[in-house]
């Protein structure tokens, strides 16, 4: 048994099985996408553990064990207004695959830096991979979002 908190609620898996597929599987958490056969490339199911940026496909449930796992699903409701409003108001989406994970690491940036450079910006989505709208348009969504 492996004891965390899931978006601000306590929760237990009773195995130790792959993060992603726990969240997905076992606890119908959806946001959290697997775009590369969880290889740890695309980005798509970046979380925080402890407020830190990483890949659910690269952790299991054993290896966050006492920690603080957020998805989007564990947003503040001002904070899903904000970042909804922002990547409407820029465009910013197509498919939506890689959305939630472009938002995990745009919270994990402005949690920290509320004035972050284009520089920044792109640095912080680095790890999460767009096939449709390329990056520009996300770039302004984060920047909005940071306004
Ligand atoms: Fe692609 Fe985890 S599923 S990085």
């Amino acid at each position: 048994m492996y004891h965390f908190i899931l978006n601000g609620e306590k929760v237990v898996a009773k195995e130790d099985k792959r993060l992603l597929e726990y969240l997905r599987e076992d606890a119908n958490v959806t946001s959290v996408k697997n775009g590369c056969n969880g290889e740890g490339v695309c980005g798509a199911c970046t979380i925080l553990v402890n407020g830190r940026k990483l890949r659910a496909c690269l952790l299991t449930t054993a290896k966050v064990e006492g920690k603080e796992v957020t998805t989007v699903e564990g947003l503040s409701e001002r904070e899903k207004e904000i970042y909804t409003w922002a990547f409407a108001e820029a465009g910013a989406v197509q498919c939506g695959y890689c959305i939630p994970g472009m938002i995990i690491s745009a919270k994990a940036l402005l949690d920290k830096n509320l004035n972050p450079t284009n520089q920044e910006i792109k640095k912080a989505i680095t790890g999460n991979l767009c096939r449709c709208t390329g990056y520009v348009k996300i770039e302004k969504a984060i920047e909005l979002a940071a306004q």
